[in-house]
């Protein structure tokens, strides 16, 4: 993907408002209830039998904390998503077998919470900005898929 400055700018304004552990834990959760097959890759998860189990299971929580961590990095290197993930990228392919499909659910999940916690101030310029970044995650994310 190809951001121009001012799209760097509005993600970076964007990011450095987040909550990552409660936009984190609410992203991953909400990928779990819309999309239920995500969660067989979370076998160790614990209970997961219904929204309210999924949206305050600890592991949930931790978990999405660290993947939107991980999307921190791309935020401080916009320039180079391939490179930031391409580890990320094995990992998700060799070890977890994580259809790559997904990652777009999870992008998306994120811009619905991002809508959300930030209303009327998640522009439709912002939204652009965000779609894109997610959009390149996900790419990246997929890169080193064999
Ligand atoms: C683990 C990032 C999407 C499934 C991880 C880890 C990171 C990460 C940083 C920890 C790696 C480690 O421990 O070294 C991301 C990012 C995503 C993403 C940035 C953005 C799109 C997904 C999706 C799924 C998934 C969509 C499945 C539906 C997993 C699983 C683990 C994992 C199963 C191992 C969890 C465990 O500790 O048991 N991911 N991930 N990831 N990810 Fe992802």
């Amino acid at each position: 993907v190809h951001l121009t400055d001012q799209e760097k700018e509005a993600i970076k304004c964007l990011w450095s408002q987040l909550d990552v552990g409660a936009v984190g834990g609410e992203t991953l959760g909400r990928l779990m209830c819309v999309h239920p097959w995500t969660q067989r890759y979370f076998g160790n998860f614990g209970d997961l039998s219904c929204v309210s189990a999924i949206m305050n299971n600890p592991k949930v929580k931790a978990h999405g904390k660290k993947v939107l961590s991980s999307f921190g990095d791309a935020v401080n290197n916009l320039d180079n998503l391939k490179e930031v993930f391409a580890n990320l990228s094995e990992l998700h392919c060799d070890k977890l077998h994580v259809d790559p499909e997904n990652f777009k659910l999870l992008g998306n999940m994120l811009v619905i919470v991002l809508s959300l916690q930030l209303g009327k101030e998640f522009t439709p310029e912002k939204q652009a900005a965000w779609q894109k970044l997610v959009a390149g995650v996900a790419s990246a994310l997929s890169h080193k898929y064999h």
